[in-house]
């Protein structure tokens, strides 16, 4: 039986499933229990295009990180991707203020209630609900108003959106597999919150985690999260390329991109010559390092140049952002870092995940930041309450649907016997945002 302080999360990416078994020590460390990963067909941009393939791996994946832990799985945390994707950033009125009174941790839940009210939409599911900065009395910028006086209360969220469709398809291939979901985390916010420290956050930073299928992308400013959108392009066009320019299969085009190709070829490697098998042909094709570079560093090139395009939005306009992070397995191609720096023309790293005790050193790479992401920002910001006990049904995130039922169900956050007293959490005593 899955223990209260452990924690699953399933990421179902487009190469690969990865789930997470992980454990709050009693220090508040994030501890490692264990990590099951299987290749996954079943995904096309982020998406499900073959539900069993997609089960199979599922099931291949849990049953891994649970004999490596050994512990039976049978609740798991989601992560969801694709660019149906969207977020916008509310102001809402916080009712119920009768003369200057303290601001309670019942008026910040009533606040992010009312958040979820605008931002809903109808015919898409609402993810997460995130509390950037409060306003008292026309004072702006207040990021935790809990104790402060007060007579008006407006609260600034970013929202994240995704069409029902997709997330049903993709709850029902994981649900195929016999495993129950104690809720939904958008990818990027969950790749963030394992790769950006506290300082980038606070200066301004653009998060790009390139995948298999989809870019995703989350801006973060002045502490909080302001925008995340998803792109649905990834290390499978790249090596698309490569196949429909040599006529290759997918496999053998992959293979030749993880073995020789760079965005930007070395000018003293570049002449040198491989062999590649390509369907027109009864020999190996030959070819060179700068015939593959070119198409690389055109698609590296394109990408950024779309990425780009994505945070051309009103409310990011005049935010002086200088800091990218990428990670994910594509940008593990040689010079990928390289073309970043150039279209973006500030400040570029790559990072891995970091922030969980026990992770091995083959998962401390790029391509494990969304799942080791997930499980710590599932444990920083989620109740925690019994996997066994949390049933999900229509919505996401377990609600009901429709806007009438937010108000009333945000009780279903605390754990059922703090809901019920009405006593604090260690998150919320801290004032930390609490995510939908
Ligand atoms: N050394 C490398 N050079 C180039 N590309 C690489 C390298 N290593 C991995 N990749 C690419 O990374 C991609 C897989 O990355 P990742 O594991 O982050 O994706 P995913 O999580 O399965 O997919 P998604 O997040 O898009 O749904 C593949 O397209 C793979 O070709
Ligand atoms: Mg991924």
């Amino acid at each position: 039986m899955i223990q209260d302080d452990h924690r699953v999360v399933i990421d179902l990416g487009t190469t690969k499933v990865c789930t997470i078994l992980g454990k709050k020590r009693p220090d508040g460390s994030i501890e490692i229990a264990g990590i099951g990963v299987a290749p996954c067909s079943g995904l096309k941009r982020g998406l499900v295009a073959d539900p069993e393939a997609t089960t199979s791996a599922v099931m291949a994946s849990v049953g891994a990180a649970s004999k490596a832990a050994g512990m039976p799985i049978r609740q798991a945390y989601l992560g969801l991707t694709g660019s149906h994707v969207k977020s916008r950033n509310v102001w809402s009125k916080v009712d119920g203020f009768s003369g200057v009174s303290v601001v309670t941790q019942e008026d910040v839940r009533r606040a992010l209630a009312v958040a979820s009210e605008d931002a809903a939409e109808e015919g898409r599911d609402l993810l997460h609900v995130i509390p950037r900065s409060y306003a008292l009395d026309g004072i702006y910028g207040v990021r935790n108003p809990l104790g402060m006086h007060a007579a008006e209360m407006y609260v600034q969220a970013h929202a994240i959106l995704g069409d029902q469709h997709p997330i049903k398809t993709l709850q029902a291939a994981v649900q195929a597999a016999g495993i129950g979901i104690s809720g939904l985390i958008v990818e990027p916010v969950g790749a963030a919150e394992a790769v950006l420290t506290d300082a980038e956050r606070e200066e301004g930073v653009i998060m790009v985690d390139v995948g298999g299928g989809t870019t995703d992308i989350a801006v973060f400013y002045e502490g909080s999260i302001i925008h995340t959108a998803v792109l649905p392009i990834g290390g499978y066009q790249f090596t698309n390329d490569i196949a429909i320019s040599f006529n290759a299969t997918y496999e053998e085009s992959e293979r030749v991109k993880l073995r020789f190709a760079s965005a930007v070829p070395d000018a003293r490697t570049a002449s040198e010559e491989f062999g590649i098998e390509s369907h027109s042909m009864d020999e190996p094709l030959i070819i060179t390092r700068r015939e593959i570079g070119q198409l690389m560093s055109e698609r590296a090139t394109e990408l950024m140049r779309l990425m780009m395009k994505k945070l051309d939005e009103p409310h990011l306009k005049g935010l002086r952002i200088s800091q990218m992070v990428l990670t994910g397995g594509g940008v593990k191609l040689d010079g990928f870092q390289a073309i970043a720096r150039y279209i973006f023309q500030g400040h570029v790293r790559t990072a891995s995940p970091r922030g969980a005790v026990g992770l091995l050193s083959e998962h401390q790479d790029p391509q494990f930041s969304a799942s080791v992401g997930m499980l710590l920002w599932s444990m920083r910001n989620l109740p925690r309450e019994s996997h066994a006990s949390r049933k999900v049904s229509g919505r996401a995130d377990g609600r009901p649907n429709g806007r009438g039922g937010l108000r009333a169900s945000f009780k279903s956050l605390l754990p059922r016997s703090k809901a019920q007293t009405g006593s604090k959490t260690a998150e919320q005593k801290s004032g930390a945002p609490v995510g939908v």
